[in-house]
């Protein structure tokens, strides 16, 4: 190429730089939708609209800028400063703004084909090649006449071995109605008798599901995703046993009808740790008085749980409250004095409740004290209130008494367990590594605290690339302007050299370090000059 097209060239890249300091659905704010919304907001989702094309988003950018912006959505009530919680669903500051620019500037399409490829949902469930699928049949809820119902289904499992779960997805047929289902399992034979003795199908239970031998296996309550074992470690099913969904209808559910999906992947393996899942911190033991909350008033209960008998590993907790309760918070304190930080929800949301993973599992040295907090509102100025008036509130399984359950899901320690990781990622890892063509010119200097080089550059075969990072590895990527991937290599060392693709055109080109979840990342613009 001569010299005279070279400089067309590279005045033509600029002029392209410069327009996208625009910010574009195509460029920017598809790939941010398509990794923190589509997930529920897509035709087969939870969420109440669509938002997998340029069009829908357009259509409810005024709608979307404020809720992102006051972090309403994503929806992910824990702080996260307190606790290290595993795929939490939070938007970064920068990428917030740039959705904020997007609607301020005019919500531009940009240029289509560059943006990235819509993901496709097949089905809205988590898992989809279950070992065991049952879907029970269904169910016309009958008048409560001012009751809840607390209706037991027995699902036999037939299963001639021990089995370990590793995967559950329980998906309620009837949102409107389904207030929480809890999965348990026993082999007492008791569940089948009173199924036998109640003419419709199921029986009606309150509290457990009416033997004492059961355990807890797994729930589903607003909000819930699919529940997965860490590595290496499963919930126990012994041979034959009977599981047994409980549904909560709350009243005014009659003639509506359910049927719900669960869903279980096992391991292959005939022996697996064991993880257990209970309501260490619960209102029945530990709780500093009993659970009650007059009328007009603000109440906060404290629950412990001590000794902690043994050296444990928490890999998961789900607190529980309904629809009074404002916050709840749980932490455990060692024998040292150390505080461990386990979860915060500085605005309880009945909506969207959650089992919470860590990103690491939780090491609680063996006599420790587990502590849970929880504040109720029973006043006017908490709009969650049932009434219009408040009404003395205690404890009890209806929606409109009130709970204050912390699941922990715990093993015994084991030599090593510091090394088990549940999720690596510093930040949701972006759809499709989508990568922003819009944002890099901006923020090419990002890296002014760790000082890398290119050279040469302008290059014509070869780039040297020198950083004084100490992450172990460090990732390159060459994209275009367009951020159109074009190579990514790593390297372990502090000098790498690349050779440039043959073929490549002379141009503007962005190099791109990155550690390796991609969230530290800096920016250098390279020209390419054959
Ligand atoms: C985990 C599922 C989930 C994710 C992820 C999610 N949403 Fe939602 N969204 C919902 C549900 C469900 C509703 C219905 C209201 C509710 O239940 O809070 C909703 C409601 C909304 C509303 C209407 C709110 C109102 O008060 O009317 C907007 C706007 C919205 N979402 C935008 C987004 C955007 C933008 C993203 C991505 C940045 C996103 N949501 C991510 C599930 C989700």
């Amino acid at each position: 190429m001569g010299r005279f097209f070279v400089a067309v060239y590279l005045a033509l890249n600029f002029s392209v730089a410069q327009g996208q300091e625009q910010v574009t659905w195509s460029a920017d704010i598809a790939c941010l939708v398509y990794t923190h919304c589509t997930p529920c907001h897509n035709d087969k989702g939870i969420a109440p609209f669509p938002l997998q094309s340029y069009e829908d988003a357009y259509r409810f950018r005024y709608g979307i800028e404020p809720i992102i912006a006051s972090r309403q959505m994503p929806p992910w009530p824990p702080s996260t400063d307190y606790g290290d919680l595993a795929h939490e669903r939070v938007l970064t500051q920068e990428e917030i703004d740039l959705f904020q620019h997007w609607v301020e500037q005019g919500a531009a399409e940009g240029i289509p084909d560059q943006a990235p490829t819509p993901p496709v949902y097949a089905s809205s469930l988590e898992i989809t090649d279950p070992d065991f699928s049952v879907r029970l049949p269904s169910f016309e809820i009958p008048d409560l006449r001012e009751y809840d119902l607390y209706r037991c289904f027995v699902i036999p499992t037939n299963e001639s071995e021990d089995r370990y779960i590793t995967g559950i997805e329980i998906a309620p047929g009837n949102r409107k109605v389904v207030h929480h289902v809890i999965l348990f399992q026993d082999t007492s034979g008791i569940p089948e008798q009173l199924d036998a003795a109640d003419p419709n199908l199921g029986y009606t239970c309150f509290g457990g599901i009416g033997t004492n031998t059961a355990s807890m296996v797994a729930g589903w309550v607003p909000g819930s995703s699919a529940f997965s074992a860490p590595e290496g470690m499963g919930i126990y099913l012994p041979k034959g046993a009977t599981l047994v969904a409980q549904i909560h209808y709350p009243e005014g559910s009659a003639g509506e009808i359910d049927s719900t999906l669960i869903n279980i992947k096992f391991s292959d393996q005939t022996a697996l740790r064991r993880i257990e899942n209970i309501p260490v911190l619960n209102h029945f033991l530990g709780i500093d008085r009993p659970l009650f909350i007059p009328a007009n008033t603000r109440q906060t209960f404290h629950e412990t749980f001590s000794p902690v008998p043994f050296k444990v590993i928490v890999t998961g907790i789900a607190p529980h409250a309904h629809l009074i309760c404002e916050s709840m918070k749980a932490y455990a304190t060692t024998l040292t004095g150390d505080t461990i930080p386990l979860i915060n929800i500085p605005h309880w949301d009945f909506d969207w409740q959650g089992f919470y993973e860590f990103k690491k599992p939780v090491i609680i040295p063996a006599f420790s004290t587990l502590h849970g907090e929880a504040t109720y509102n029973n006043t006017t100025s908490n709009h969650h209130l049932p009434g219009d008036i408040p009404v003395d509130v205690s404890v009890g399984e209806a929606t409109t008494d009130e709970m204050m359950l912390f699941f922990f899901s715990f093993a015994v320690y084991q030599q090593g367990d510091e090394n088990l990781v549940i999720d690596n990622n510093q930040h949701t890892p972006h759809y499709n590594d989508c990568s922003y063509a819009g944002m890099t010119v901006a923020t090419q200097d990002y890296a002014a605290g760790s000082p890398w080089k290119i050279w040469p550059n302008p290059a014509s075969s070869f780039l040297h690339i020198e950083t004084s990072t100490s992450a172990d590895v460090v990732v390159i990527r060459l994209t275009d302007l367009w951020g159109r991937f074009i190579l990514e290599e790593r390297m372990t060392d502090n000098q790498r050299q690349i050779n440039l693709p043959e073929g490549l055109p002379s141009g503007v080109y962005l190099c791109q370090i990155s550690d390796q979840s991609g969230v530290r990342s800096a920016w250098k613009k390279v020209i390419i000059s054959r």
